[in-house]
């Protein structure tokens, strides 16, 4: 029954192999909710604490272009332990925050946070795939989704809800690590996501097969070219594009018409 089902369902880039949509689904749950405990420490040390600045960067710049001050709804999508809600939250009080993830380990991270912060009942958590969304047409004025989209199974999908959701006008912030940095660091980038992230993985977290994975999705992700043309068919007319440390992270701001 499993295997009939498996020959029919389209399959998707996982690492470095395509398994059908659901199979990756699951995984990604599963390896979410083991990595969970460790994912913000983690990110600080593969990072080198550089995650934090890519991220405050994301919130200055929507803050910028839309005025947050003005009480926006937002959507922070795959939006797990919550640092960019947070970010929007410290600097802009009165926006409306929903912060979806399909990992319920990740979440509660994310309101133990909140709770400290005391954001406690400020912001809105719903467990759920990215490529479904529970809301009306034009419900957001901004959708941010910080290193989720290369793990969500049903990329396009999730693109072509996040245009439907936005209000026009609206903008999609999209940033994501990239398979590409400028050529000279190229050799050395590749060595750190192939022996350096796996080795973190196995040291620190216990986990050497999830940070193997986490190292492979990047690989295997779209060049920031053919992603920015993945926006653009989706119909967002405007694509900008930031790098940071030589490419290695890249923000994308899609405008919807
Ligand atoms: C690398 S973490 C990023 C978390 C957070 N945005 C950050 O920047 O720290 C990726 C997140 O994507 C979530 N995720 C993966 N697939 C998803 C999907 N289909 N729908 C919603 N969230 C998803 C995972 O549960 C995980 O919390």
């Amino acid at each position: 029954m499993k295997k009939e089902k498996d020959i029919n369902e389209k399959r998707v880039i996982y690492g470095l192999k395509k398994i059908p949509i659901s199979e990756k689904r699951n995984k990604i749950a599963n390896l979410f909710e083991e990595v969970s405990n460790n994912y913000d420490k983690m990110n600080d040390i593969m990072s080198l604490g550089a995650h934090r600045i890519w991220k405050k960067d994301l919130v200055d710049i929507i803050g910028k272009e839309q005025m947050l001050n003005d009480s926006k709804n937002i959507l922070d999508l795959a939006g797990g332990t919550g640092d960019i809600a947070f970010n929007i939250k410290k600097r802009f009080k009165n926006n409306n925050i929903t912060i979806m993830d399909l990992t319920l380990g990740m979440m509660k991270i994310g309101k133990s946070k909140a709770s400290a912060l005391g954001y406690d009942s400020d912001l809105k958590w719903i467990a759920g795939d990215s490529a479904y969304l529970p809301f009306k047409d034009y419900s957001f004025d901004n959708i941010t989704c910080a290193f989720g989209i290369r793990n969500v199974a049903e990329i396009e999908k999730t693109i072509e809800g996040c245009y439907n959701v936005l209000k026009p006008g609206g903008k999609l912030l999209i940033l994501e690590f990239s398979p590409k940095v400028i050529a000279p660091f190229q050799r050395f980038y590749e060595y750190y996501l192939k022996n350096i992230i796996p080795a973190l993985g196995d040291k620190i977290a216990n986990n050497r097969e999830a940070y193997q994975y986490l190292s492979e999705s990047i690989q295997t992700f779209y060049s920031s070219e053919n992603f920015c043309e993945l926006l653009k068919a989706k119909g967002f007319n405007l694509v900008n594009l930031k790098k940071y440390a030589n490419g290695a992270a890249c923000l994308f701001i899609a405008n919807r018409i």
